[in-house]
This record gives structure tokens, sequence and C-alpha cells, in this order.
């Protein structure tokens, strides 16, 4: 099975002032052995956070990044200047840059690309939505959302991904997914590696979020095909997200 990771999407918020709150808890903190653990902060963080957080063997990574190398596009940030402040990872597709920023699943796709062309690890996050899975549609969309972006690639380059199954309804709800249902989805996730090259799908870290806290960390990391954690809001405090990363251990 993959080695955990406990990954922290700090979305829009946090500071200068956090990231050394997390530096110095880290410092002190014995992290569980065979345990990965990210922070995904915000662009302006990135160089402290690498700074702060190396200490501890903790990889930083960003929240998007630009399908270009380098241009004239203002205000976007290429997969280079990340590499270069010390981001190792990316969150790609997350379902708050799918539906606010409009980026289907070709803008996806070149992102991905991107990242991969620089040496960054994408997490690419799939999900559906709640009218979604009511109308019984959650398998397809969510392994949808992997074949648009999976088919375009060779075998070497899927096997440098992680992904993250984050159903929309259980994002910054409170309302997480059940084990259960997540175990479902993670598994159908798992069996799609399968189908594209044996060994993927044992190699390919599948992480969990939505709501994912302290209190519920435990059950759904439990579970046979969930290998880690994508965490918004309990990622913001210290205590709460380091507990998460215990119980991954
Ligand atoms: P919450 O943990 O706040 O629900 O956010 C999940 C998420 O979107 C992580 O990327």
């Amino acid at each position: 099975m993959a080695k955990p990771l406990i990954a922290g999407n700090w979305k829009m918020h946090g500071s200068l002032a956090l990231i050394d709150e997390f530096g110095r808890a880290l410092a002190t903190t014995e992290l569980p052995e065979g345990v990965d653990v990210a922070l995904m902060v915000p662009f302006p963080y990135l160089a402290q956070a690498a700074q702060a957080l190396n200490v501890a063997g903790v990889s930083v990574g960003a929240q998007t990044l630009s399908d270009q190398p380098s241009g004239a596009l203002t205000g976007e940030v290429s997969g280079a200047m990340l590499r270069e402040l010390g981001a190792s990872m990316v969150l790609v597709g997350h379902s708050e840059r799918r539906s606010m920023f409009h980026e289907n699943d070709q803008a996806v796709l070149g992102r991905v690309r991107a990242a991969l062309g620089v040496g960054l690890t994408p997490i690419l996050c799939l999900g559906e939505t709640l009218e979604q899975r009511d109308e019984g549609r959650t398998e397809s969309v969510v392994l949808g959302q992997l074949d648009a972006v999976f088919d375009a690639l060779d075998a070497s380059e899927r096997a440098q991904l992680v992904v993250a199954y984050e159903p929309v309804w259980a994002i910054g709800t409170g309302r997480t997914a059940t084990p259960e249902q997540a175990q479902a989805v993670h598994s159908a996730i798992r069996q799609r590696l399968a189908d594209y090259s044996g060994g993927l799908e044992e190699r390919t870290k599948i992480l969990y979020g939505g709501s994912m806290k302290a209190a519920n960390a435990a059950d759904l990391l439990a579970q046979p095909d969930i290998d880690g954690g994508l965490v918004g809001g309990a990622s913001l405090q210290v205590d709460d997200f380091l507990a998460i990363c215990q119980s991954a251990g």
C-alpha cells in the first residue's frame, strides 16, 4: 500500500505568523514514522513555509499553477517559480478552481502537464456535486475527471500523480462522507488505476478530502483504499492538523 500522506490546504487563509507557529510545533513534534506530511499554502508564503517547515521534513506545495511556462500572463504563476521557492507539490483541479475559476478538464490537464514538466508532484482533485451524487452519477463523474487526465499521459507520467477524492458536498460543510461512502469511491478509483497499468493502483496515493478533522480522521484512514487526507479547515489549527497526522500512523 502507498505510504500515507496528510496534506493541508490552507486555501486563501493563513499568515506568516501561522507558518512560524507550524514551524515551531513541527520542530518539537515527532510525526508518526512512515507518514508524509505536506502543507499547501498561498503563493506569497511559499518561501517562508519551505524554510520554516523544512526542519521538520514536511513538504510544501502550492494550490494551483499556470499551464504555461512563462509569458505575458498578468497574475499567473509558473511551476518553475513554485519550484524556485521550495514547493515540491501542487494541487490541480480543486473543485473551487473548477467551479469558481472555470477550470475544465482540459485546463486541469494543462496544469498537470506543466507541473510534471518541472518536477512538481500534482495532487489531482476529483469530486462530484451533491446533485450529481443524487442522480447516481458519482462514479461516472469522478472517473471521468480521472480519465480526462490519465488518458492523455504516458505510464511514467501517470506514476507521478497523487489523486484526491473530494466530494464537493463535503467541502467546508462539516458534512463528511461516511467512511463507507468514501471507501466505495476510492475503491472505484483504485480499480480504474489498475486498468491503466498493473501496479499503478498500488503506488498511487488516493487521499480523501472534505471536512476531515481530528474526530473523524482515524475512521476514514482505516478504510483500505484511503491513503491519506487533504485537509482544509482543520489544517489551519496546529493541534488539529497534527492530531490528524498522528492518526495516519
Ligand atoms: P475542508 O476540510 O475545509 O472541508 O476542505 C477540504 C478541501 O477542500 C481540501 O482541499
